[in-house]
């Protein structure tokens, strides 16, 4: 099934559990905003593509749960709706482009029950075009990968942080698809292991080979000569910097100093033409992400803890971005790109 989806005999989205993964294969249902928001925040769903259709689906599930008698009310209660999503999490503007583009939707409608069906079906619109963006976004950034090439990736952008494909693994999945051999080095992706646990679950399925290492082994393999190439996902893409999971900066200074090529994968949809680097909010996570492991333990329970979700690679550092519309080499202007 799709990461996420909406369920249209019982009117709730129905997503994959990926806190579980990859020891339970868990479909959990939202029924409510609140447990959407649950699932957001607990990172249920995640990624930013992913957060995207979350928050387009949220709109849809608030229109149909609405008790207002009238236009006005509505619109009045999904615009509550979308502000309370868009808190979830502030970095992926995905998740905020999802709701917002839903939101427009309205103006389609002419009374109570069309705005739920605008709603709805756009939201369905958002799921179904990203599956073919990340598709047309693989098959350009699977022309940059060599037969043979080993590709090093953090986090994870795959089929689990998008509706379905993937962007970097995406990428990936194109090439191998188009008859490449393809291997993968997964950064595990501390604290919450979106590497160790989801991405490599995912090449698994898929027959890709892949190893996996922790997130400070990625020096040591790029100077042993074990890397070719570098690819990962964004949250958001402002004209100065890649914001995406918290020790991408790190691989990819590594990356230059090594000469290796940094790509960036991600659909316009994360592209954000109205912040800098030094405007956008980085999402700060919950001090037990890093003193636990699970219930285990792993550091004093009362450790002074500083825990960034992301962090942001300046574009000096990116090679290339990957998008459906084409390959994108710095410097470009965002206008422009955008247009
Ligand atoms: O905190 P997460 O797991 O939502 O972070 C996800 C990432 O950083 C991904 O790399 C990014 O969203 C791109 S997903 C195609």
């Amino acid at each position: 099934m799709r990461t996420i989806d909406w369920n249209d005999d019982s009117n709730s989205i129905v997503m994959i559990d990926q806190t579980l993964l990859p020891m339970e294969y868990k479909v959990i249902e939202c029924k409510t905003l609140a447990s959407l928001c649950e699932a957001i925040k607990s990172l249920r769903v995640r990624g930013a593509p992913a957060l995207g259709a979350a928050g387009a689906y949220g709109i849809a599930l608030a229109a149909i749960l609405s008790s207002a008698s009238d236009m006005e009310a509505l619109i009045k209660d999904l615009n509550v709706a979308a502000k309370i999503i868009i808190a979830t999490r502030p970095t992926a503007v995905n998740l905020a482009w999802g709701v917002e583009r839903t939101i427009s939707a309205i103006s389609d409608a002419y009374d109570l029950n069309g705005i739920k069906d605008v709603v709805l079906a756009e939201a369905k619109n958002i799921a179904d075009e990203d599956v073919a963006t990340n598709k047309k976004l693989g098959k350009h950034g699977a022309k940059l990968l060599e037969d043979g090439d080993t590709v090093m990736t953090h986090c994870n952008a795959g089929k689990m942080a998008c509706v379905d494909w993937g962007t970097a693994l995406g990428v990936i999945r194109s090439a191998v698809e188009a008859g490449k051999d393809i291997k993968v080095i997964a950064c595990e992706t501390r604290p919450l292991n979106q590497g160790g646990r989801i991405t490599t679950w995912e090449l698994i399925q898929d027959n890709i080979d892949v190893t996996l290492i922790s997130d400070s082994m990625s020096g040591h393999v790029m100077s042993k000569g074990m890397v070719d190439k570098v690819i990962v996902g964004a949250d958001r893409i402002t004209g100065d910097a890649v914001f995406n999971k918290i020790g991408t900066y790190t691989h990819s200074v590594l990356a230059r100093e090594h000469e290796i090529p940094f790509f960036v994968a991600a659909p316009i949809s994360t592209f954000d033409p109205n912040n800098w680097e030094d405007t956008v909010t980085i999402e700060q996570r919950d001090a037990d992400e890093l003193r636990f492991f699970k219930d285990v333990q792993i550091a004093p329970a009362d450790v002074k803890v500083y825990n960034p979700a992301f962090d942001a690679t300046p574009m000096e550092n990116v090679t290339a971005v990957i998008t459906e519309k084409g390959v994108f080499y710095p410097p470009f202007l965002l206008d422009e790109l955008l247009a």
